[in-house]
């Protein structure tokens, strides 16, 4: 039935653009960040499984390259032409499936996917490894979504093409990370400067133990802690980070606290990372409690909250008109960061991008 709501959609017609916070910012990110595409060199034909693959200049100049294919209305060449990726979610994903298809039917390659494990030998009982093999044969390029964390290793054992880890269990989603610090540098390109001391407060309200995408970010921004005084974990839990964790991330420079409080805290931070959804057992468990941001929270007037998404009840879509949400602009951007992040795994960053060549002598 049409109601007389829906008769007043049908009247008017799309309006194009891009309607989220951020969008004119890659040109700020450009401007700020000498383009130098040495240290992606090293993205060639690697295994893409935890952030810790990457150092700062890496991440810095896939930001930039993303930057600039955000700027570009079209791509001159398409270099991934006659190329195949195999996207493999053995688990439901929206933004990052979709996100990593976008990417590479932009760079001109086509795409093979699984979106159901039932359809798949995994529930036959095949190996991960035997399935590695065939992923081989048939694709250039491998991105795995699965519930366990080991099944990314088991696949890389006999992979002749590389994979990446799109989420694996509790463990790490390094490319939302990546994504997540694209929006990061857009909002303010200084970050990218290691001398730079903003003094920024980071509230990372979620369970850094559990859940991937705080895990891989957090690895990440450690390359970041001369901008920040602290990230602030907001959350009752006893155990909130997983062992070794707080250890290994302190040790890399990140000044670390804990706080139960929401409503003490929220209005010292500069960036709010909400996160609602943790792997706990066999399952997906929201973490919600008093846990909530809307637009009554007590926000700094210039904060911007992040969420990688899908949301819950956390995060209340009365934050989507405000120059808070950054959250649309991080789904936005991962489509351009996976771009340069393919591109520099495909040896083809010079195919897409106006580039000075790599300097040799700092390429071993
Ligand atoms: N951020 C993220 O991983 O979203 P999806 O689960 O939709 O891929």
């Amino acid at each position: 039935m049409v109601t007389s709501d829906h008769q007043q959609l049908l009247e008017h017609p799309v309006t194009t653009g891009d309607g989220v916070a951020g969008v004119e910012r890659p040109r700020s990110l450009l401007e700020a960040v000498e383009a130098d595409p040495t240290p992606l060199l090293d993205l060639a034909y690697r295994h893409v499984v935890s952030a810790r693959l990457f150092d700062r200049p890496q991440v810095v100049q896939l930001c930039r390259l993303a930057a600039d294919i955000e700027t570009k209305p079209a791509l001159l060449h398409l270099p991934l032409s006659g190329k195949i990726m195999i996207s493999a979610f053995y688990e439901p994903s929206t933004r990052t499936r979709l996100s990593f298809e976008s990417a590479w039917h932009r760079l001109g390659g086509d795409v093979i996917s699984i979106t159901d494990r039932s359809t798949t030998g995994i529930a036959k009982g095949e190996s991960f490894s035997d399935v590695a093999e065939m992923f081989s044969n048939y694709g250039d390029v491998v991105v795995l979504r699965e519930s366990s964390e080991s099944a990314v290793y088991e696949m890389m054992r006999g992979l002749r093409i590389p994979i990446i880890n799109a989420g694996n269990g509790v463990d790490e989603h390094p490319t939302q990370a990546l994504s997540d610090i694209y929006a990061l540098l857009k909002w303010n390109p200084s970050l990218a400067d290691p001398t730079y001391r903003g003094g920024l407060r980071l509230g990372v309200i979620g369970l850094p133990a559990r859940m991937r995408t705080v895990r891989s970010l957090l690895l990440l921004l450690a390359h970041f802690a001369h901008a920040f005084e602290e990230v602030v974990v907001v959350s009752p839990d006893n155990s909130v980070f997983s062992d070794g964790q707080r250890e290994e991330l302190q040790a890399s420079g990140l000044r670390l606290s804990v706080t139960e409080s929401l409503a003490a805290t929220l209005p010292s931070l500069d960036i709010v990372y909400i996160n609602s959804i943790a792997w706990v057992g066999e399952s997906y468990e929201r973490l919600t409690g008093d846990l909530k941001l809307s637009a009554a929270s007590p926000l700094k007037p210039d904060a911007i909250v992040m969420h990688p998404l899908a949301r819950g009840e956390e995060l209340d879509t009365d934050l989507d008109d405000t120059p808070h949400n950054w959250y649309f602009a991080q789904a936005r951007g991962a489509v351009f960061l996976r771009m340069a992040l393919l591109a520099s795994m495909t040896q083809r960053v010079s195919d897409i991008a106006d580039l000075p060549r790599p300097d040799p002598a700092t390429h071993s």
